[in-house]
Order: C-alpha cells, then sequence, then structure tokens
C-alpha cells in the first residue's frame, strides 16, 4: 500500500475516521485541495462504480477534533471481495486512525423507525455470506463490536442535542438488488431493525485490527414489503443528504473537542 499516502495522513494527526454512506457526503463541506486524497492516488484500494459514491479522503474536522472523511466505499455487490471492500479500513488503520464511524443508508424494519431518522447500530447480522478475514485464523470476539462506550457517549449527546436516535440491529445484506417482502419478512424474524448492504464487513475488518467502532444507519426507506411504493435508489441518496445535518449535530455534539476526548 502507499506508503506516501499513509504518511499524509499520518502527518495530519486524526485519530477518528468516518466512512461516509450514499447520500451522506455532504456532512463534509469541500476543504482545501491539499486535505483531499483521491482513492485513485492510493495503491491498492479499489474505485465504486456506484453513483453518489465519489472515492476519497478528506482531513477535515468535526466537533473541534481531526477526522479523516472517507467519502466514498466499494461494495460486495459491485464484485469486490471482502478483503477488497475493506482495504480502505487497514489503509487508515495504517495510518494511525484508532477510531471508526461508519455510516450507512439502510431500510428500516422496525415499524417504530419511520425512514427520516437515524439508528445507532449496536449489533449486526453479516448475512454477506463472506467476511474479509477469510482465509486466515480471524477467530475475533464480536460481543462488543460496536463500542458500548461510544453507544452510551452518542446516545447521551443525542438527547442533549433533542435528536431522535434509534438504536438496533443491522443485517448487511450481498445485493445489489433489494429484498423481497418475504425476505424482510424474515429478517424481521431474525431481529433485524434496519437493512443494508455494506458495513459488516467494515466493522469485522476494524475490529480485528483493534480500532473502535461505533455505526450509524440512515433510515432512507422502509424495507420492502411494509410500503406500498417501490423502492429506488435515487430515493434513498435524497433521504440521505436530508438527514446528513442531524447527523452532523450528533457528531459535533459527542466529539466535541472542548470535553474529552473520545474514549
Ligand atoms: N435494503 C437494503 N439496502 C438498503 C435499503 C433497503 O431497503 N435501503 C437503503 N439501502
Amino acid at each position: 500500500m502507499d506508503n506516501f499516502a499513509i504518511e499524509r495522513v499520518r502527518e495530519y494527526g486524526a485519530q477518528i475516521a468516518l466512512v461516509l454512506g450514499s447520500g451522506l457526503s455532504s456532512l463534509v463541506q469541500d476543504p482545501a485541495r491539499d486535505h483531499v486524497i483521491p482513492y485513485s492516488e492510493i495503491g491498492g484500494l479499489p474505485r465504486s462504480t456506484v453513483k453518489g459514491h465519489i472515492g476519497r479522503f478528506l482531513l477535515d474536522e468535526i466537533g473541534g477534533q481531526r477526522v479523516v472523511f472517507a467519502q466514498g466505499r466499494v461494495h460486495l455487490y459491485e464484485g469486490h471481495r471482502a478483503s477488497d471492500v475493506t482495504a480502505g479500513i487497514r489503509f487508515l488503520a495504517r495510518a494511525g486512525i484508532t477510531k471508526l464511524i461508519l455510516t450507512n443508508a439502510a431500510g428500516s424494519v422496525n415499524p417504530d423507525f419511520a425512514p427520516g431518522s437515524w439508528m445507532m447500530i449496536t449489533d449486526h447480522l453479516n448475512l454477506t455470506g463472506t467476511t474479509p478475514l477469510l482465509g486466515k485464523a480471524g477467530f475475533i470476539d464480536l460481543t462488543d463490536a460496536y463500542s458500548p462506550a461510544w453507544r452510551t457517549r452518542f446516545a447521551a449527546a443525542a438527547r442533549a442535542k433533542n435528536l431522535r436516535l434509534h438504536e438496533g440491529i443491522y443485517a448487511g445484506m450481498l445485493g445489489p438488488q433489494y429484498e423481497t417482502p418475504g425476505e424482510v419478512k424474515m429478517l424481521r424474524h431474525l431481529g433485524a431493525d434496519a437493512i443494508g448492504m455494506s458495513t459488516v464487513c467494515e466493522t469485522i475488518q476494524a475490529r480485528a485490527l483493534g480500532l473502535e467502532v461505533a455505526g450509524f444507519s440512515c433510515l432512507t426507506n422502509w424495507a420492502a414489503g411494509l410500503n406500498p411504493q417501490p423502492l429506488s435508489h435515487a430515493e434513498v441518496l435524497s433521504a440521505g443528504k436530508a438527514s446528513s445535518e442531524a447527523l452532523r449535530l450528533l457528531l459535533e455534539s459527542a466529539i466535541d473537542g472542548t470535553c474529552s476526548p473520545l474514549v
């Protein structure tokens, strides 16, 4: 992997990285040119083919703390292997990142979690059929994959800011097709609150490298069968854009540089 880019990010001195999901790119403004690192400049990082995913790291701040934003990710459904979709996480870990915030767009399967709101991920179901640890003796413990300490902190920040923040289980699917109503019913029975096509492999990779992980799902739609309207990718992107501001407020409050750094 590209040592020059690793050094650039390392020198920036951020501990936190934030991966932006579909439609959530507007969470970060365009920073100065020298704070942009296109994935194409980093050997070993695959590029996304999906609309709404740009593909670059941005060095910026949130709540007074330096953050590396990953704007755009690649997905298994594009034909990439689990080890490829997690190359960015390995890059960030080598560049000194110790805390990772993953965001995604997801369909809601919980009747109490309406589209337009955010869900903090408490746990996941990896239903992709693969893992970035394939071929390794990666017998890692995933009991607290999504940091309980962070969850407490984000829940408190949400209460303080009067922001609605659900908490629930994210089911990670292979995609790219959305689910059938029958599959959605099954996923609800399995305990899922939200369904998406990313995040689980990144969490597994990050935990294997010892990173602390938090995850947030932007609930962009009711999952199939819970609403008479058909699903569309355009709907997912525009709902993501509309919800970015709420997440920004939450993150600013939780990552506030005036209080202790995230622990
Ligand atoms: N299902 C799977 N992935 C998704 C959905 C969904 O309903 N919405 C956004 N990403």
